[in-house]
Protein backbone atom coordinates (compact mmCIF):
# COMPACT_ATOMS: atom_id res chain seq x y z
CA UNK A 1 0.00 0.00 0.00
CA UNK A 2 0.91 3.68 -0.14
CA UNK A 3 1.12 5.87 2.46
CA UNK A 4 2.29 9.35 2.04
CA UNK A 5 5.99 9.36 3.23
CA UNK A 6 6.68 5.22 2.29
CA UNK A 7 5.49 2.24 1.35
CA UNK A 8 4.28 -0.20 4.00
CA UNK A 9 4.07 -4.15 3.94
CA UNK A 10 1.43 -5.46 5.65
CA UNK A 11 -0.44 -8.49 6.70
CA UNK A 12 -3.96 -7.94 7.62
CA UNK A 13 -5.63 -11.08 8.19
CA UNK A 14 -8.60 -12.43 9.31
CA UNK A 15 -11.61 -10.64 10.85
CA UNK A 16 -13.12 -9.81 14.71
CA UNK A 17 -11.89 -7.50 17.25
CA UNK A 18 -8.23 -6.20 15.85
CA UNK A 19 -4.99 -6.73 17.37
CA UNK A 20 -1.67 -5.07 15.25
CA UNK A 21 1.41 -6.52 16.01
CA UNK A 22 5.00 -4.32 16.31
CA UNK A 23 7.98 -6.22 15.17
CA UNK A 24 11.07 -6.12 16.87
CA UNK A 25 14.72 -4.98 15.84
CA UNK A 26 16.34 -6.24 13.45
CA UNK A 27 13.09 -8.53 12.22
CA UNK A 28 9.97 -8.05 10.52
CA UNK A 29 6.56 -9.20 10.64
CA UNK A 30 7.41 -12.39 9.98
CA UNK A 31 8.13 -12.58 13.44
CA UNK A 32 4.45 -12.86 13.89
CA UNK A 33 3.57 -15.81 12.06
CA UNK A 34 1.74 -18.04 14.74
CA UNK A 35 0.26 -15.38 16.41
CA UNK A 36 -1.39 -14.41 13.47
CA UNK A 37 -2.75 -17.99 12.77
CA UNK A 38 -3.40 -18.00 16.27
CA UNK A 39 -5.51 -14.70 16.81
CA UNK A 40 -7.01 -15.28 13.71
CA UNK A 41 -8.36 -18.94 14.64
CA UNK A 42 -9.68 -17.53 17.68
CA UNK A 43 -11.96 -14.69 15.77
CA UNK A 44 -9.28 -12.00 16.09
CA UNK A 45 -8.18 -9.80 13.63
CA UNK A 46 -4.59 -10.02 13.15
CA UNK A 47 -2.71 -6.72 11.57
CA UNK A 48 0.98 -6.81 10.98
CA UNK A 49 3.18 -4.50 9.59
CA UNK A 50 6.73 -4.01 8.35
CA UNK A 51 8.20 -0.89 10.20
CA UNK A 52 9.73 1.74 8.86
CA UNK A 53 12.95 0.40 6.61
CA UNK A 54 12.84 -3.25 8.40
CA UNK A 55 11.14 -6.03 6.18
CA UNK A 56 9.90 -5.07 2.76
CA UNK A 57 9.17 -1.43 4.47
CA UNK A 58 11.76 0.55 2.19
CA UNK A 59 12.61 4.31 3.72
CA UNK A 60 15.97 5.67 2.72
CA UNK A 61 16.26 8.55 5.63
CA UNK A 62 19.20 8.59 8.01
CA UNK A 63 17.05 8.25 11.06
CA UNK A 64 13.56 6.11 11.57
CA UNK A 65 12.04 7.47 15.18
CA UNK A 66 10.00 5.74 16.92
CA UNK A 67 7.41 8.89 16.84
CA UNK A 68 7.56 7.91 13.16
CA UNK A 69 6.82 4.38 13.51
CA UNK A 70 4.00 5.25 15.18
CA UNK A 71 2.74 7.87 12.92
CA UNK A 72 3.33 4.94 10.32
CA UNK A 73 1.27 2.47 11.93
CA UNK A 74 -1.74 5.30 13.37
CA UNK A 75 -2.02 5.70 9.48
CA UNK A 76 -1.89 2.32 8.38
CA UNK A 77 -4.91 1.61 11.06
CA UNK A 78 -6.85 4.91 9.13
CA UNK A 79 -6.62 3.26 5.81
CA UNK A 80 -7.55 -0.06 7.50
CA UNK A 81 -10.56 1.73 8.87
CA UNK A 82 -9.42 0.76 12.32
CA UNK A 83 -10.44 3.04 15.29
CA UNK A 84 -9.24 0.72 18.02
CA UNK A 85 -7.23 -2.05 18.35
CA UNK A 86 -5.11 -4.14 21.02
CA UNK A 87 -1.45 -2.87 20.20
CA UNK A 88 1.06 -5.53 21.21
CA UNK A 89 4.60 -4.84 20.53
CA UNK A 90 8.06 -6.83 20.75
CA UNK A 91 11.06 -4.46 22.18
CA UNK A 92 11.14 -2.26 19.75
CA UNK A 93 7.66 -2.74 18.86
CA UNK A 94 6.81 -1.35 22.17
CA UNK A 95 8.74 1.46 22.12
CA UNK A 96 6.27 2.15 18.82
CA UNK A 97 3.36 1.21 21.10
CA UNK A 98 4.06 3.81 23.99
CA UNK A 99 4.57 6.30 21.18
CA UNK A 100 1.43 5.37 20.15
CA UNK A 101 -0.01 5.55 23.76
CA UNK A 102 1.31 9.41 24.05
CA UNK A 103 0.77 10.41 20.57
CA UNK A 104 -3.25 10.14 20.26
CA UNK A 105 -4.39 10.89 24.40
CA UNK A 106 -7.04 13.38 23.63
CA UNK A 107 -8.97 11.10 20.59
CA UNK A 108 -12.10 9.22 21.54
CA UNK A 109 -11.98 6.48 20.85
CA UNK A 110 -8.28 5.98 21.84
CA UNK A 111 -6.52 3.59 18.91
CA UNK A 112 -4.95 1.72 21.80
CA UNK A 113 -7.64 -0.80 23.07
CA UNK A 114 -5.08 -2.58 25.17
CA UNK A 115 -1.08 -3.19 25.23
CA UNK A 116 0.49 -6.07 25.14
CA UNK A 117 4.39 -5.25 25.88
CA UNK A 118 7.09 -8.00 25.24
CA UNK A 119 10.79 -8.04 26.11
CA UNK A 120 9.92 -4.46 26.66
CA UNK A 121 12.30 -1.49 27.95
CA UNK A 122 10.77 2.33 29.58
CA UNK A 123 13.53 3.53 30.52
CA UNK A 124 15.39 5.66 27.54
CA UNK A 125 18.64 5.43 26.40
CA UNK A 126 21.43 7.13 28.06
CA UNK A 127 25.28 8.47 26.97
CA UNK A 128 27.07 4.75 26.55
CA UNK A 129 23.87 3.24 24.79
CA UNK A 130 23.48 6.16 22.33
CA UNK A 131 27.44 5.91 21.33
CA UNK A 132 26.87 1.76 20.94
CA UNK A 133 24.12 2.16 18.91
CA UNK A 134 25.88 4.82 16.49
CA UNK A 135 28.57 2.58 16.02
CA UNK A 136 26.12 -0.44 15.12
CA UNK A 137 24.91 2.00 12.97
CA UNK A 138 28.31 2.52 11.13
CA UNK A 139 28.99 -0.67 11.33
CA UNK A 140 26.39 -2.37 9.62
CA UNK A 141 26.40 0.52 6.68
CA UNK A 142 30.31 -0.24 6.19
CA UNK A 143 29.76 -4.25 6.26
CA UNK A 144 26.15 -4.82 5.83
CA UNK A 145 24.58 -7.19 8.56
CA UNK A 146 25.83 -10.86 7.75
CA UNK A 147 29.12 -10.96 9.87
CA UNK A 148 26.92 -9.93 12.84
CA UNK A 149 24.08 -12.43 12.63
CA UNK A 150 26.10 -14.86 14.79
CA UNK A 151 26.95 -12.84 17.47
CA UNK A 152 23.57 -12.07 18.19
CA UNK A 153 21.27 -15.35 18.05
CA UNK A 154 22.82 -16.03 22.15
CA UNK A 155 21.35 -12.73 23.17
CA UNK A 156 17.90 -13.49 21.58
CA UNK A 157 17.55 -16.69 22.25
CA UNK A 158 17.14 -18.82 25.00
CA UNK A 159 19.73 -21.96 25.65
CA UNK A 160 17.54 -24.46 25.30
CA UNK A 161 16.21 -22.96 22.18
CA UNK A 162 19.49 -22.84 20.43
CA UNK A 163 20.10 -26.28 21.47
CA UNK A 164 16.37 -28.07 20.48
CA UNK A 165 14.79 -25.32 18.04
CA UNK A 166 16.64 -25.75 14.95
CA UNK A 167 13.99 -24.41 13.04
CA UNK A 168 13.32 -21.25 15.14
CA UNK A 169 16.96 -20.58 15.19
CA UNK A 170 17.62 -20.97 10.79
CA UNK A 171 14.52 -18.62 10.76
CA UNK A 172 15.35 -15.80 13.17
CA UNK A 173 19.16 -16.15 11.06
CA UNK A 174 17.34 -15.68 7.90
CA UNK A 175 14.92 -12.70 9.03
CA UNK A 176 18.09 -10.69 10.25
CA UNK A 177 19.66 -11.73 7.33
CA UNK A 178 17.02 -10.12 5.05
CA UNK A 179 17.47 -6.56 6.60
CA UNK A 180 18.36 -3.52 4.63
CA UNK A 181 21.66 -2.38 6.01
CA UNK A 182 20.44 1.08 5.73
CA UNK A 183 16.89 0.33 7.56
CA UNK A 184 19.02 -1.19 10.18
CA UNK A 185 21.33 1.67 10.86
CA UNK A 186 17.99 3.97 10.82
CA UNK A 187 16.34 1.92 13.41
CA UNK A 188 19.22 2.15 15.61
CA UNK A 189 19.43 5.67 15.17
CA UNK A 190 15.84 5.66 15.82
CA UNK A 191 15.90 3.46 18.95
CA UNK A 192 18.93 5.36 20.38
CA UNK A 193 16.92 9.01 20.35
CA UNK A 194 14.09 7.60 21.65
CA UNK A 195 12.01 9.11 24.35
CA UNK A 196 12.49 7.53 27.88
CA UNK A 197 8.77 6.33 28.79
CA UNK A 198 9.10 6.03 31.98
CA UNK A 199 7.27 8.68 33.07
CA UNK A 200 4.49 7.84 30.77
CA UNK A 201 3.42 4.66 32.60
CA UNK A 202 1.15 6.17 35.13
CA UNK A 203 -0.69 7.76 32.22
CA UNK A 204 -1.44 4.41 30.72
CA UNK A 205 -4.72 3.57 31.53
CA UNK A 206 -5.64 0.59 29.18
CA UNK A 207 -5.30 -2.68 30.35
CA UNK A 208 -1.74 -4.28 29.67
CA UNK A 209 -0.31 -6.86 29.68
CA UNK A 210 3.38 -7.19 30.16
CA UNK A 211 5.74 -10.94 28.93
CA UNK A 212 9.23 -11.93 29.75
CA UNK A 213 11.41 -14.17 28.56
CA UNK A 214 12.88 -15.28 31.57
CA UNK A 215 15.99 -16.27 29.69
CA UNK A 216 15.88 -12.38 27.69
CA UNK A 217 19.46 -10.98 27.76
CA UNK A 218 18.33 -8.26 25.85
CA UNK A 219 15.52 -6.68 27.92
CA UNK A 220 15.75 -9.05 31.13
CA UNK A 221 12.69 -9.45 33.49
CA UNK A 222 13.35 -6.93 35.33
CA UNK A 223 12.40 -4.53 32.62
CA UNK A 224 9.61 -6.20 32.75
CA UNK A 225 8.81 -5.34 36.06
CA UNK A 226 9.73 -1.70 36.09
CA UNK A 227 6.75 -1.17 33.59
CA UNK A 228 4.52 -3.62 35.57
CA UNK A 229 4.84 -1.63 38.58
CA UNK A 230 4.14 1.99 36.57
CA UNK A 231 1.24 1.06 34.91
CA UNK A 232 -1.63 0.26 37.41
CA UNK A 233 -3.63 -1.82 35.49
CA UNK A 234 -0.99 -4.37 34.26
CA UNK A 235 -0.60 -7.96 34.35
CA UNK A 236 2.87 -9.84 34.16
CA UNK A 237 4.06 -12.97 32.76
CA UNK A 238 7.22 -14.56 32.51
CA UNK A 239 7.39 -17.70 30.29
CA UNK A 240 10.64 -19.85 31.08
CA UNK A 241 12.75 -21.28 28.40
CA UNK A 242 12.56 -18.28 26.42
CA UNK A 243 14.43 -15.36 25.21
CA UNK A 244 14.24 -12.11 23.73
CA UNK A 245 12.22 -13.87 20.54
CA UNK A 246 9.85 -15.37 23.55
CA UNK A 247 6.94 -15.16 20.91
CA UNK A 248 8.59 -17.39 18.27
CA UNK A 249 10.77 -19.60 21.05
CA UNK A 250 7.93 -20.69 22.78
CA UNK A 251 4.63 -19.79 20.68
CA UNK A 252 1.98 -21.79 22.09
CA UNK A 253 2.36 -20.27 25.48
CA UNK A 254 2.89 -16.69 24.09
CA UNK A 255 -0.04 -17.27 21.96
CA UNK A 256 -2.17 -18.31 25.14
CA UNK A 257 -1.11 -16.25 27.02
CA UNK A 258 -2.06 -13.29 24.20
CA UNK A 259 -5.47 -14.74 23.48
CA UNK A 260 -6.71 -14.82 26.82
CA UNK A 261 -6.08 -11.38 27.12
CA UNK A 262 -7.52 -10.21 24.23
CA UNK A 263 -10.71 -12.37 24.92
CA UNK A 264 -11.15 -10.75 28.14
CA UNK A 265 -11.16 -7.54 26.77
CA UNK A 266 -14.66 -6.45 26.83
C1 LIG B 1 14.56 -5.31 19.57
O1 LIG B 1 14.49 -6.53 19.67
O2 LIG B 1 13.66 -4.65 19.05
C2 LIG B 1 15.79 -4.61 20.07
O3 LIG B 1 16.53 -5.46 20.87
C3 LIG B 1 15.41 -3.36 20.78
C4 LIG B 1 16.58 -2.59 21.29
O4 LIG B 1 17.70 -2.75 20.77
O5 LIG B 1 16.38 -1.80 22.20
Amino acid sequence: MSLSTIEMAYDDLGSGPAVVLLHGYPFDRSMWREQIDFLNANGFRAIAPDLRGLGENRFDGEIATMDNMARDVAALMDELRIDQAVISGLSMGSYVAFELVRLFPSRVPSRVRALVLAGARAQGADEAERKSREEKAQDVLSSGIAPFVEAMLPDLLAPKTLAEKPAVVARVREMILRTDPRGAAAAQRGMAARRDYSGDLSDVNVPTLIIAGREDAVRKPDDAEFIHHGIRNSRLEVIDDAGHLMNMEQSEIFNRLLTDFVELID
